[in-house]
């Protein structure tokens, strides 16, 4: 094989309920390859608390959503690996996006189709973005990236662990988090819910450590 030969574009995509690990996954694994890492759940929690700021609730009906949502004015930045998405000047990261509204309203939110429309072209528009900045693949972590999003990605990983333990990492990081009610939002949804794609590589990490989630993942990805 010609070592100088110039390898495709590859995309990795890390899906999972709430509190299974996927962040750090994505992050740790997109480090190792050089890769992007894109957290689409920081993107329905930004669209969230831009939407309670202009007095939007899930409630309101999806024509006034289609309205507003067609001049959010969002903008990429890229941050220690990291692909941010910015509404306007407001960059937001980790803890302001993990407040207790947001955990509160960011499921019936993401429920909505005009929300996932937008975000939808958002998050496939971060090819040609990682592409045009001469990174050699993404890895993208959510809920229904390998089933709708890049269904044809080159690797698919689904993380999954038992809700006590899920529950429980969420109260050590000292968040307040309905998870079992945003875990039955986000599976139950007509549009795109969590589900594991059948081709997909599946890791229960309950009782694992994050750095043996991460190993065995890139012992997956050496050995394929
Ligand atoms: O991964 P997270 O907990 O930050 O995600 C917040 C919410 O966003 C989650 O409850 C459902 C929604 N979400 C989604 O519907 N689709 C995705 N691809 C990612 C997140």
């Amino acid at each position: 094989m010609n070592p100088n030969a110039k390898q495709p574009f590859k995309i990795i995509t890390i899906d999972g309920a709430a509190a299974t690990g996927k962040s750090t996954t994505a992050n740790a694994i997109a480090k190792e390859l050089g890769f992007l890492h894109v957290d689409t759940g920081s993107h329905f929690r930004i669209l969230c608390h831009h939407l309670i700021q202009k007095k939007i609730t899930p409630k309101d009906p999806n024509s006034s959503l289609e309205t507003i949502l067609r001049s959010v004015p969002i903008d990429t930045e890229i941050i220690e690996g990291s692909a941010i998405l910015k509404i306007g000047q407001e960059l937001l990261q980790t803890k302001a996006l993990r407040t207790e509204e947001i955990n509160n309203s960011v499921s019936k939110f993401a429920s909505m189709e005009p929300i996932r429309n937008f975000l939808l072209d958002y998050q496939r528009s971060l090819k040609t973005y990682t592409q045009d900045a001469g990174i050699p693949g993404m890895v993208i972590e959510g809920r229904d990236i390998g089933s709708v999003v890049f269904p044809d990605a080159y690797l698919k990983i689904f993380l999954h662990a038992d809700e006590k333990t899920r529950i429980a990492r969420r109260k050590n990081e000292g968040q307040i988090d309905p998870i079992s009610k945003r875990d039955d939002l986000d599976s139950t949804r007509k549009i795109a819910p969590l589900t594991c794609p059948p081709d997909a590589l599946k890791l229960n990490t309950s009782l694992l450590s994050l750095d043996q989630v991460i190993d065995s993942i890139l012992k997956h990805i050496e050995s394929a």
